[in-house]
């Protein structure tokens, strides 16, 4: 990256909170313990679905050190904080501890309160309740699913079916076809945070310490839940350990806990255990896409269609945007698709990273490939023959498109010319099968409403308190970097709050536009203190002589700022904690972030245990607004992509409802053993027309096009397709 004044390179460039994080001095939520601490531990339902009949609470009430048993007879008088995607607050809209309606296996049906969490476990163990079952699905082959179409359901432009052109009859024309059906689980997000909370009162104001992405959800979900008024919620969430959407709205427990907390007096923690985790907040949804591609003799890619439904709960509808990134991939000019809800009985699923495009990208990318097979293509050249600069979907250009360069660039890191173009015909020294994938991957660049607070001191400090959440992505890098850029600072002169409704409001972190929202304020404020130290639009200051020469002690400025083309309303909506996002259709452009990977697989001869030695992948994210943690990003994101790939899986047992495989143990994520060399590469042109400094998003395009690179080069290694995951050894054999 360059720097508009090289002389004053920041001297630090690394993650500027990576001390705190090893040494253990950041605090997370569940970290604290003050005064008069109790410990909360749930209860959960071991029905499927049905009615409480009975429920005995005695013997946990006689554990010594219990405090208090929170159930439904307790009548907690909690409004529902209804659904995030739903114009509300809540992971789901459904509150448990309400009445005798269980839902789904692993629903809470108790909040247990002891002096210690051993009182607490054994006294949650002893809550016995009876149930009258009914029956349940959880899969979308079980009886009993009910299937809507979402354009009639939820009305919104952006949600409606896709239909650019005629694609039913491109395809029925095209002289090359592939029709096929891809099958992905459901997946569990397991932060090594786990989800919990401390909750206390201080006189009428409940102090929420939580990891969280929403701050601003939990302030105003929890204010409507409990009839109280926003302004007497503080949220507090300095660092999360682990925010890939599961963190992105108000969770189950926090009403309850604050109930709990107001009854005791007290301050009272609830850390969800690991098993408990899977029943208890938002997962990924199972997914089924059905893809058809036609292309012509040369090659060139005719029609597309994308049919795909996915899992939900009974009680809301977690709305489906597989088919808005997968038109995007390249100039085809027919696209159709249609998305349908499949409704079952489970908790209500929600945002895993990437949570569309991976499946989405991974079925069409699977498909790409079989294409470019069928059409005898090498695969690289069949993708680069199928580029765009328009966007197909508009007919508007892109704000930025660096697909093409990413896919060269990364071919020619990762040795692609020395392929041979027949599946199974690669070997390695010890006679494993050899395979190469690759795989493009795109992801909606969005942007929402976010606010600054700079305040320079005459020591030479700043302080940024901004809108925005720290849940490992770095953005306190990306922002401490920004301003001691920009002003000529060491970055360790740079004090940065973020995850705070105390200093600014905390409209939701997700769907990558973190970085680029949070820096838009953060430039703009910057602006406006040059503008009031007197300084120049820019160049390097010297922050205590300008601060020193205004005579005060400390010159503040702020600023809020807007993605192109929203309005006051969005901002009103962001500061009532709902979400407000723009993109990725603006006035006369389109912005996508994109990547391209490349993977290598080795699949061993007796056992077909596949490893993957090495990826390559290359980002055109825009501008690259920290180096280090912009790598790590795209590292994490491969690697879950491989986990998506060959491991993870929410398994259910249709017999019982809920999850079965609820343990680190059962649910297989990669280790370090099981990864090899990542070689992560970036564009960096800064996307001016989306950005005031040009980044685009990043976190969750890194995963996109990786589990379908894999399973592109697990085809190429063996010369079998699979079109479900996980793939695992039983597949292979
Ligand atoms: Mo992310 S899955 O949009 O929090």
């Amino acid at each position: 990256m360059s720097s508009p004044h090289a002389d004053v390179q920041p001297v630090d460039t690394r993650r500027v909170d990576a001390r705190e994080k090893v040494t253990g001095a950041a605090v997370y939520a569940t970290d604290l313990h003050p005064d008069q601490l109790a410990h909360a531990v749930l209860a959960t339902a071991t029905v499927g679905r049905g009615r409480i009949t009975g429920l005995d609470t005695a013997a946990a009430e006689a554990v010594p050190g219990v405090l208090l048993v929170l159930t439904h007879l307790d009548h907690l008088d909690l409004q529902s904080p209804g659904f995030v995607m739903g114009g509300g607050y809540g992971v789901q809209s459904l509150q448990p501890l309400l009445d005798e309606h269980i839902a789904y296996r692993g629903q809470a049906v108790a909040l247990v309160v002891a002096e210690t969490l051993i009182a607490a476990t054994q006294a949650a163990k002893l809550v016995r309740a009876d149930y009258e079952p009914e029956p349940f699905a959880v899969t979308l082959d079980s009886p009993g699913v009910e299937r809507l179409s979402q354009p009639a359901v939820i009305p919104l432009p952006f949600l409606a079916d896709l239909d650019v052109g005629d694609a039913e009859s491109a395809y029925a024309a095209a002289p090359v076809q592939i029709d096929a059906v891809y099958d992905q689980p459901a997946q569990h997000q397991n932060p090594m945070e786990l989800i919990g909370a401390t909750v206390w009162w201080r006189g009428d104001t409940v102090v929420v310490h939580e990891g969280t992405q929403n701050a601003s959800a939990i302030r105003h979900g929890l204010a409507r839940q409990l009839g109280i008024d926003p302004a007497n919620v503080e949220v507090v969430s300095p660092y999360t350990g682990g925010g890939f959407g599961q963190k992105n709205s108000l969770q189950i427990h926090i009403a309850p806990l604050a109930v709990a907390a107001r009854r005791l007096g007290r301050p009272v923690k609830l850390v969800v255990s690991r098993t408990q985790l899977f029943h208890h907040t938002s997962f990924r949804p199972a997914s089924r896409h059905r893809i058809r591609l036609g292309a012509d003799e040369h090659g060139r890619m005719l029609a597309a269609l994308h049919d795909v439904e996915h899992q939900t709960s009974r009680f809301d509808l977690f709305p489906m945007m597989y088919t808005e990134t997968t038109a995007r991939l390249y100039g085809i000019g027919d696209f159709r698709g249609r998305q349908t809800f499949a409704r079952m009985d489970t908790q209500s699923p929600g945002f895993m990273r990437a949570p569309f495009e991976h499946p989405g990208v991974f079925a069409f990318e699977s498909a790409v490939d079989e294409l470019a097979y069928a059409a005898q293509r090498d695969p690289l050249e069949f993708r680069l023959a199928n580029d765009t600069t328009a966007d197909p979907v508009t007919g508007e250009p892109f704000s930025s498109r660096h697909l093409a360069q990413c896919l060269r660039r990364g071919a020619k890191l990762f040795g692609w010319s020395a392929r041979q173009w027949q599946p199974a015909s690669m070997r390695a020294d010890d006679g494993s099968l050899v395979g190469w994938g690759v795989a493009a991957g795109a992801y909606p660049a969005s942007i929402v409403p976010s606010a600054a607070h700079l305040v320079a001191s005459a020591d030479g400090r700043i302080r940024v308190g901004v809108d925005g959440h720290e849940m490992g992505q770095g953005i306190r890098s990306a922002i401490a970097l920004l301003v001691a850029e920009n002003l000529g600072l060491d970055v360790r002169h740079v004090e940065i709050t973020v995850g705070d409704t105390r200093v600014a409001t905390q409209h939701l972190t997700a769907g990558s536009w973190g970085t680029a929202s949070t820096l838009g304020a953060v430039h703009a404020a910057l602006r406006e203190l040059r503008k009031q130290l007197g300084a120049d639009v820019s160049g390097p200051v010297d922050l205590a002589a300008a601060v020193g020469a205004t005579g005060r002690e400390h010159v503040e400025s702020r600023a809020e700022t807007l993605g192109p083309g929203q309005t006051e309303q969005d901002a009103e909506r962001a500061r009532q904690g709902l979400v407000a996002l723009a993109g990725p259709e603006f006035t006369g452009y389109s912005t996508f972030s994109w990547i391209a990977h490349f993977v290598e697989v080795r699949v061993e001869p007796t056992t077909c245990r596949i490893r993957v030695p090495r990826v390559v992948s290359v980002a055109d994210c825009g501008r690259v607004a920290s180096p280090v943690t912009a790598a790590s990003q795209v590292r994490g994101g491969i690697v879950w992509g491989i986990g998506a790939c060959l491991r993870e899986a929410g398994e259910v047992d249709p017999r019982y409802g809920g999850w079965l495989n609820a343990s680190l143990e059962e649910y297989p994520v990669p280790v370090n053993a099981d990864i090899g060399t990542l070689d992560v590469d970036f564009i960096g042109e800064p996307d001016l027309r989306f950005h005031p400094v040009g980044v685009k998003g990043l976190g969750e395009v890194s995963m996109v096009g990786v589990a379908a690179a894999v399973a592109n080069a697990v085809y190429h290694a063996t010369g079998v397709r699979h079109r479900r995951l996980p793939i695992r050894i039983e597949d292979v054999l």
